[in-house]
């Protein structure tokens, strides 16, 4: 009998959501991964990363003895019958995926299958490109263990679907489960583990489990950017776009969710995502005209904040600008891909002086930024991080939202009257009535607004 059921590679969002769904479901789970701080605060009873509710959780799961964290791969795989690899899969430069940390997680998986005599499982969870796991992947285990894949051990490729914020939720109650298999033993013996989980779940082989991920979300990508595209043109046309895409959403074919228009997709996945495949298509000489017009669209979206901007206060030189949201979306301290910072950039390209505030993302953002705008000649008194709301509305000429959180929701023209006079560009309709701030003397425009 191994010691633990499942053992996780890679404390990030997915490892550590994934564990803990798991560890809920009433498997024990060990996670291992090389960063010391993380291994020692889960076994706090802590979580390393902010996510709602995943603090809670894991102290529940930690106390329990339920969860628990290491830094020894090789021992985590050692002591449990099954291994879930959910390690980064950052972007290279020209847009393929670094495969650094999944090949480093592959050998030490490898080497510890070397040592052991009973059948594993392994589940690469991490998002990878269509064919990785059998050309990359089982490879580097066979070349490490000793073994052959489908003998010695099995292979699954299960991606993850949870939302950043909603991950807690949407990792106990997933849409669907996917499992992609290299042969029949593999698939059962993974397919008992989410027993419990009374959602579809889809058998494939790994390369199409590997498509399914990146096709979802170009899928997901190109909603949002078809909703932008609309409402870039309703607002040319003083039409609501919110007011549009509950028609369109209504019908069943489309569905109302991710049709919310605003100044773009951010997040560590869609824009590495939508770049990874239109990479592998052009390397198979197939020119993904789709994937190019969404990215490109993508990236130039948050530069209609500055253009509404310019317009409604009549130029940013020198202009205050408070930016509300700094993290690529709300409940989340992450800021990979985040529209603040082109943003920002573009802020301070016309002259502002800008005056940012986020709740949870500004150390984050500030790790982000580095010393890039000082380099392009900013003085650093140009971009100011302000401790609360209030600070960052008071004096300024103009606030743009870059994401919604609950705590911009909730301003009224108590705040915005700090203003020298009180003007918002909602870059991602913030307030579910605009018109009641309006009559009360705000100044307003935003994505998709009727002007
Ligand atoms: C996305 C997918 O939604 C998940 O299913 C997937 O598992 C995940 O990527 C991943 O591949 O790991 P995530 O990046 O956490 O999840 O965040 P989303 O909620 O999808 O938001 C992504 C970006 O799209 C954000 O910048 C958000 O503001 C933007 N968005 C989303 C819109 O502009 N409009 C919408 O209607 C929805």
């Amino acid at each position: 009998m191994a010691k633990f059921d499942i053992s996780i590679i890679g404390l990030g969002y997915v490892g550590l959501v994934t564990g803990s769904a798991f560890a809920k479901k009433g498997y024990s789970v060990i996670c291992a991964d090389v960063i010391e701080e993380k291994v020692q605060t889960l076994n706090s009873g802590r979580s390393p990363i902010y996510e709602p509710g995943l603090d809670e959780l894991v102290k529940e799961l930690v106390e329990e003895g339920k969860l628990s964290a290491t830094n020894f791969v090789s021992k985590a795989v050692a002591d449990s019958d099954i291994t879930f690899i959910c390690v980064g899969t950052p972007s290279e430069p020209d847009g393929s995926v670094d495969l650094k940390f999944i090949t480093s997680a592959a050998e030490d998986v490898g080497k510890a299958l070397s040592e052991k005599q009973e059948y594993h499982l392994v589940v690469v969870k991490s998002t990878v490109v269509p064919l990785t796991t059998e050309e990359t992947i089982i490879p580097i285990i066979e070349k490490h263990s000793g073994k052959k894949a489908g003998e010695g051990f099995g292979i699954c490729m299960n991606p993850e679907f949870l939302r950043e914020g909603n991950a807690v939720y949407d990792s106990m109650t997933p849409d669907r489960i996917v499992i992609g298999e290299l042969d029949d033993k593999s698939g059962e013996m993974l397919l008992k583990y989410y027993e419990d989980f009374d959602v579809p779940k889809l058998r494939t082989d790994l390369r199409t489990a590997e498509m399914i991920k990146y096709a979802a979300n170009t899928f997901l990508a190109t909603k949002i950017t078809y909703a932008n595209e609309m409402a870039n043109i309703c607002t040319k046309l003083g039409i609501d776009v919110y007011e549009v895409m509950k028609g369109v959403g209504s019908d069943a074919r489309i569905n109302p969710e991710f049709l919310n228009a605003g100044c773009g997709f951010g997040g560590s996945c869609f824009p590495k995502d939508l770049q990874a495949l239109k990479f592998v298509a052009e390397s198979k000489g197939y020119e993904p005209l789709l994937l190019n017009s969404v990215l490109l669209l993508n990236d130039n979206q948050y530069f209609k904040l500055i253009e509404m901007a310019e317009s409604m206060i009549d130029g940013l030189q020198d202009k205050r600008v408070a930016v509300l949201g700094l993290s690529f979306k709300p409940n989340t301290d992450d800021v990979r891909e985040t529209r603040a910072l082109p943003l920002i950039k573009g802020l301070l390209e016309k002259g502002a002086v800008v005056v940012a505030y986020d709740p949870k993302g500004i150390e984050n953002f500030k790790e982000l930024v580095g010393d890039r705008f000082i380099k392009m000649g900013y003085s650093v008194t140009r971009l100011i991080y302000a401790d609360d709301v209030e600070s960052a509305l008071r004096n300024a000429d103009v606030c743009i939202i870059q994401s919604d959180w609950d705590e911009f929701k909730n301003l009224g023209m108590d705040q915005f009257n700090l203003m020298k006079k009180p003007a918002v560009i909602d870059g991602r309709r913030t307030f579910s009535d605009p018109t009641k701030l309006i009559e009360c003397g705000l100044k307003y425009k935003g994505i998709g607004w009727k002007d």
